[in-house]
């Protein structure tokens, strides 16, 4: 048995890309897109690209399982990147719109890193996407998309069928205090707890994982 780790040159990049993604959990969300079942025939989805921070640890993955990664976002962000909240970056607002615009520095990311053979951008909206997307397709899926609890539970249902039998569902920003975060995530998180489809894996920090068993 041998551990598997990000190459380092990746990992700085990642460090200096600017996202929601600490290492600890990006190493997990690696380690968990490693090691589920599937083929190369079976891609990693991502809803929620932002700059691409997570993405790379997938794209790492990717590469190691000679697959891809699909990483959806419209790219105009979430409410919680607007002003008056605090995830609010004025750096990545578009010049004349004044709205988030993401794409551009999520496409430098994804040059920066050389792994754009492992990742295949969706730039659109992930309810409209994921009615073409075929049902178990995917040995993983990674929700960190739209956090309102319309989203973040459309996300949910829309992407679960959509994994193949064994493939892992992951969801970030899961916190049991509320003082830490919104309720959607976690709700989710006690949904599949009662659920015979899912089995909880570990949780590292905010980031939960589950397999599909049935
Ligand atoms: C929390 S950020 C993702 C963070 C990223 N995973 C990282 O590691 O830094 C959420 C992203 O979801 C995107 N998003 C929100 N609602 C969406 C939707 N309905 N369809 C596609 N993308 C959406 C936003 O544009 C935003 O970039």
């Amino acid at each position: 048995m041998f551990q598997v780790f990000v190459d380092p040159t990746i990992q700085r990049l990642i460090d200096a890309t600017p996202g929601f993604m600490p290492r600890a959990e990006g190493t997990y969300l690696f380690d968990l897109a490693i090691s589920c079942p599937g083929s190369s025939d079976h891609p990693l989805v991502e809803v929620g690209t932002y700059c691409g921070k997570s993405t790379l640890y997938l794209a790492s993955a990717a590469k190691i399982r000679a697959s891809t990664v699909i990483s959806i976002d419209h790219h105009n962000g979430s409410e919680e990147n607007y002003p008056p909240f605090p995830y609010f970056d004025q750096r990545l607002t578009h010049p004349t719109s004044h709205d988030l615009d993401t794409l551009k520095n999520f496409r430098e990311t994804v040059r920066l890193s050389n792994l754009s053979d492992y990742i295949i951008a969706v730039v659109g909206d992930s309810n409209q996407y994921v009615k073409y997307f075929p049902k178990d397709t995917a040995s993983f899926v990674f929700i960190d998309g739209g956090h309102s609890a319309v989203q973040t539970w459309t996300d949910f249902i829309d992407w679960s069928p959509k994994l193949i039998h064994g493939g892992v569902l992951a969801i970030h920003d899961v916190f049991e205090d509320p003082s830490q975060g919104g309720r959607p995530p976690f709700e989710i998180v006690n949904a599949l707890r009662h659920s015979k489809t899912f089995k909880e894996l570990v949780q590292v920090g905010s980031l939960a994982a589950f397999k599909r068993e049935t």
